[in-house]
């Protein structure tokens, strides 16, 4: 899987399918199960080390799980969190930060929020390190955002999100995550970029989809969002479940509008 592969999938409205991963082994089954693009993010202090948020996982903890999940995949397009901290406090530390995830095995980073964050955009794709931005919900700001919140609902929040998505894309973000952000609002933004958009908690109208992976298993510890769908249930193992989740998301099936409270 390549970046230009990736863009000719959305121009052509061919779904992408997005799931995060933090180990070798869950990285070959997902690979193998045709999942397009491998998200090794820092959900993994949740659902991996059982803190309540994403805020404690440190730069060397995600350089070690995007080494490993680098060893098991063969094709994926493999993309990586920078981590609370690793990026705030200035675009040369941003740079080390990021040359060091690539070194691992990563083909992109990502970070999450707009704005402050369009300049360290900037300067890591000059530096030909490809960057996905992350808006809408944004995990790293929990406490800032008042919990997990929806975002983008009034007209105000609404058009600094597109704002942020349309200076982030030209700053040169090869790629958007939105999160539990209005379906309405998703497939505008989806229509509008030139960049592949890839939903979670966004309604369907997205190029693609991303899931946490152990949310998507029902082995999460966390209590699951009400957006996330179990693919294990009734399924004879992990990889049946998740060729159904690629199934499902390729042909438009999942996710669903009408399960989409926002
Ligand atoms: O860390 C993560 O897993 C993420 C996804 C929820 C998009 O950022």
């Amino acid at each position: 899987m390549t970046m230009h592969r990736i863009c000719e999938m959305h121009a052509a409205g061919e779904k992408i399918c997005m799931l995060t991963c933090y180990d070798a082994v869950f990285a070959r089954v997902l690979d193998d199960s045709g999942v397009d693009v491998l998200l090794v993010g820092d959900s993994l202090g949740m659902v991996l080390q059982g803190h309540p948020t994403t805020l404690p996982v440190s730069m060397d903890e995600m350089v070690y799980h995007t080494a490993c999940v680098a060893r098991g995949n063969r094709s994926a397009w493999l993309i990586a969190d920078m981590p609370f901290g690793s990026y705030q406090p200035s675009q040369e530390l941003a740079l080390r930060n990021a040359a060091r995830l690539m070194q691992a095995g990563a083909h992109m980073v990502k970070l999450e929020g707009g704005g402050w964050t369009v300049p360290i955009v900037q300067s890591l794709v000059e530096r030909g390190i490809p960057v996905c931005a992350h808006l809408g919900f944004t995990p790293q700001s929990v406490h800032a955002l008042g919990g997990y919140r929806v975002q983008g609902r009034g007209a105000g929040d609404a058009d600094q999100l597109r704002k942020d998505a349309e200076d982030l894309a030209a700053a040169g973000a090869g790629m958007l995550i939105l999160e539990m952000i209005p379906a309405g609002l998703a497939r505008e933004l989806t229509k509008a970029l030139s960049v592949p958009v890839i939903g979670i908690g966004a309604g369907a109208g997205c190029s693609g989809q991303v899931l946490v992976l152990h949310d998507m298993l029902g082995i999460s510890l966390q209590k699951t969002p009400k957006f996330v769908r179990n693919f294990l249930e009734g399924k004879g193992g992990i990889q049946a479940a998740v060729q159904q989740y690629v199934a499902d998301v390729k042909a438009s099936r999942f996710p669903d509008d009408a399960l989409h409270a926002f």
